[in-house]
């Protein structure tokens, strides 16, 4: 049953309504100044439509893992951000609920936007406590879902209000964002053009085994990077010398493999140093002669051949998490010659998708990001979506058809 989506609302349906709408403001402050401004951008194109729809916009999120109202955690320095790149005043109230909160709300005009602040200065937030999703709905016609970052999360914001409000006879829906993120994610698990082609990387696989699993059955090729690989090859009966590895995992990746044959692609060689820190150069070397001091710190440049032969055979690439400490100068190339290769991929006409913070990050060491074609604002909630889990922001929406009147069936045809 498709979920209900902003769009799908009548075009009068916004006018006067007082509208909450959860973001994803979660973006790393440098000093008390935003750093990375990319999931405010993703967010723009919602606000936009329901400013200039005359709705009055009651903006939440979340900023990081403060231990209480802690103010270096504080997303007033979000709001300015915000008012800059909409062109337009953005009101910011220093409480989350509260009376002050609620007279910002009070005074709110159409098409006014108002920025609360970090919902998890209160531990009722992350606890899903229902006084807090009631206070947070209170007053509200209307709940708009567009933190894809953070709908895996059952927290008040993310899912105790949209309940509170749905259960009140409100629309729930989907904004803009979380509507792309769903369509681009969803039809790569869905109808994916094949050869399908994924590549996960990061530290561990105790982290991505159900995205691994998920995904075996539904790929061409599942290519490993990160440290990851590096609990594979122990499987398999290599000593890594000091690398990370997770040997308690052993087992889990020996299933993979057995149950996954030819689908499943390891590196076959790597880059290798006596410390990770930088200070040592790296050698190059195959899995069976590492050295008893050494660690893994990249793929070798082998492996890296062997990704791009296959990534350049796709027609859909999903990418989620780095190959090696890509920070590092000595270990970023296996991961920068990946994000290389499935920019060239789109460039013939590949969709490539792309999840999680670090490949983000890489995207833009690399100069490909606008050679993509989506870059996922989630981090763990595209591994969540990708390993099939119920996505609580999403489970939470309205239906499509219990949002439209006649009138509007009859408009769209429905
Ligand atoms: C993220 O950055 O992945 C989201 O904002 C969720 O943050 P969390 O992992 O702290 O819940």
């Amino acid at each position: 049953m498709p979920k209900a989506r902003l769009s799908d609302l009548p075009a009068d349906a916004l006018r006067g309504a007082t509208v909450l709408v959860r973001l994803d403001l979660n973006v790393p402050l440098d000093d008390g100044v935003v750093s990375d401004d990319t999931r405010i951008d993703a967010t723009l194109p919602t606000l936009r439509h329901l400013s200039e729809s005359g709705a009055r916009v009651v903006v939440t999120s979340h900023l990081g893992r403060p231990e209480g109202a802690d103010p270096s955690f504080s997303l007033e320095p979000v709001a300015a951000v915000l008012a800059r790149k909409l062109g337009r005043a953005i009101a910011f109230v220093p409480e989350t609920v509260g009376d002050r909160a609620t007279a910002a709300i009070a005074a709110l005009g159409e098409g006014d936007i108002l920025l609360l602040e970090n919902t998890r200065f209160h531990d009722e937030e992350t606890a899903n406590d229902p006084d807090f999703a009631a206070a947070l709905a209170e007053g509200m016609d209307l709940f708009v879902q567009d933190a894809f970052g953070t709908v895996h999360r059952a927290h008040a914001s993310t899912e105790g209000a949209a309940r509170v409000l749905r259960k009140r006879g409100c629309p729930v829906v989907a904004g803009y964002l979380l509507e792309e993120e769903l369509r681009w994610l969803g039809d790569a698990l869905e109808s994916p053009e094949q050869p399908f082609v994924a590549i996960l990387g990061g530290a561990k696989i105790s982290g991505k085994i159900d995205v691994v699993s998920a995904l075996l059955p539904r790929v061409d090729k599942l290519l490993i990077g990160g440290a990851m690989a590096n609990t594979f090859w122990l499987a398999q009966g290599h000593d890594v010398g000091t690398s990370l590895v997770e040997p308690d995992r052993v087992d889990v990746a020996r299933e993979v493999m057995a149950a996954a044959g030819d689908r499943l692609v390891l590196p076959v060689d790597a880059r290798v140093a006596t410390a990770l820190d930088g200070s040592a150069t790296p050698r190059v070397t195959r899995p069976e002669e590492i050295a008893d001091d050494e660690a893994i710190g990249d793929i070798g440049p082998e492996t890296e051949a062997l990704y791009a032969s296959l990534i350049a055979g796709a027609r859909t690439v999903v990418w989620n998490g780095p190959a090696g400490i890509f920070e590092q100068p000595a270990f970023a190339e296996g991961t920068l010659a990946i994000a290389r290769a499935i920019a060239s991929a789109t460039d013939a006409g590949a969709v490539t998708i792309l999840g999680g913070g670090d490949s983000a990050r890489a995207a833009v060491q690399a100069g490909v990001t606008d050679r993509l074609t989506h870059v996922s604002t989630g981090g763990g909630a595209s591994l969540s979506f990708l390993a099939g889990e119920a996505l609580p922001g999403v489970e939470v929406l309205s239906e499509a058809d219990a949002l439209r009147t006649d009138a509007h069936r009859a408009e769209v045809g429905a």
